[in-house]
């Protein structure tokens, strides 16, 4: 709160005075306070996010983050928010788990006058009064890139009119990762006459639970399956030890599975590289810097867009396919190297 760390910097002022020196007086700048409520600690990707969240909003920045880790669960994420609105901080964060449930404790920042900001996956409200602004990945676009580059790419390799067999992995269910990644896959398949849903599941966005339903989907079916769509890299980790493990193998020729992925990890992309990940889809969890940028717009009373989607790439294994079109519009996909894992800070 404002108030408390305004009386602290004056006492410091004070005593910097007695000691004879004025300099940091006037330097002295209003500590904002954040609350900022995370999903959780699910994955690599979040791990990222949490750490560009608490390296932009340091001491040094000039904030001070209340950080609570909701481990998952949505009530733990209503309790933080009415606690950060007892401590009176300056911005609420949220990085919602699910989209709809946000209504009465939003409207009560709102009471408050506390402005929220939405990072991440978004919230269902209705009424978009209650956040200030939201900034995040476009899900939609993300599955529908990945499922226009499946189709090039079999396309490419000849098997375009084969009957192909395809698994989902989903994300956390009703999270806005999972619904546009899921949209985006069964838009898809429902495009494709040869193209089949076997099963379709959710991972929680885990490498143990990704692991745990691959190894169920394979005992049921697992010479059927061509293709598996995990919607997040920590999911595909898992299900790439669950296949090899029973014996088959992962990769983009006739006869391996396919896996395909979401986040482009470090990790993910080390996975890529190797072959294993075929195509991994971008989903950019640095968010730190942009939603500092929103809180100094509106700490300068500027407007700020209501809702921005963050720019992401896709990276594959090969060249096969360089670029797909949505919509008329190209997005490249890039074959990825050591260097542009090497390169990313992620
Ligand atoms: O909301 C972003 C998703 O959440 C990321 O894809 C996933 O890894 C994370 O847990």
């Amino acid at each position: 709160m404002k108030k408390k760390i305004m009386a602290a910097v004056m006492t410091a002022a004070m005593v910097a005075g007695l000691a004879g020196s004025t300099a940091s007086v006037y330097a002295a700048e209003d500590t904002i306070t954040v609350g900022f409520s995370q999903v959780g600690a699910e994955s690599d990707w979040r791990t990222a996010n949490t750490e560009s969240m608490k390296s932009t909003f340091s001491e040094e920045n000039g904030y001070e983050l209340i950080f609570d880790d909701a481990q998952q669960k949505q009530e733990n994420q209503l309790t933080a928010i009415r606690n950060f609105i007892q401590q009176e901080v300056d911005y609420i964060v949220l990085a919602p788990v699910t989209e709809t449930g946000w209504d009465t404790v939003l409207q009560e920042a709102k009471d408050a006058g506390i402005p929220v900001i939405i990072v991440d996956r978004m919230v269902d409200v209705s009424d978009d009064s209650l956040y200030t602004a939201w900034v995040g990945s476009n899900f939609k676009l993300e599955g529908q890139k990945a499922m226009a580059w499946l189709d090039a790419y079999l396309e490419a390799k000849g098997r375009g009119d084969e009957e192909i067999n395809l698994v989902d992995i989903q994300g956390t269910i009703g999270a806005s990762a999972q619904i546009g990644r899921t949209e985006g896959f069964d838009e898809a398949v429902e495009a494709h006459e040869n193209w089949t849903t076997l099963a379709q599941q959710s991972g929680e966005f885990t490498q143990a639970k990704g692991q745990e339903v691959m190894e169920s989907i394979l005992k049921q079916s697992g010479d059927d399956i061509d293709v598996v769509y995990c919607e997040n890299d920590n999911e595909a980790f898992g299900a790439i030890d669950a296949i090899e493990a029973a014996g088959y193998e992962v990769g983009g020729e006739e006869g391996q599975i396919l896996v395909m992925s979401f986040d482009t990890t470090n990790a993910g992309l080390t996975e890529t590289l190797a072959g294993k990940i075929t195509l991994n889809t971008e989903c950019n969890p640095l968010h730190g810097p942009r939603v500092e940028e929103i809180i100094q717009k509106l700490e300068a009373g500027e407007e700020v867009e209501k809702q921005a989607y963050v720019d992401e790439v896709a990276f594959a294994s090969d060249d096969t396919v360089t670029s797909v079109t949505i919509e008329d519009q190209d997005y490249e996909i890039t074959p990825i190297t050591q260097e542009i894992i090497d390169g990313r800070a992620y």
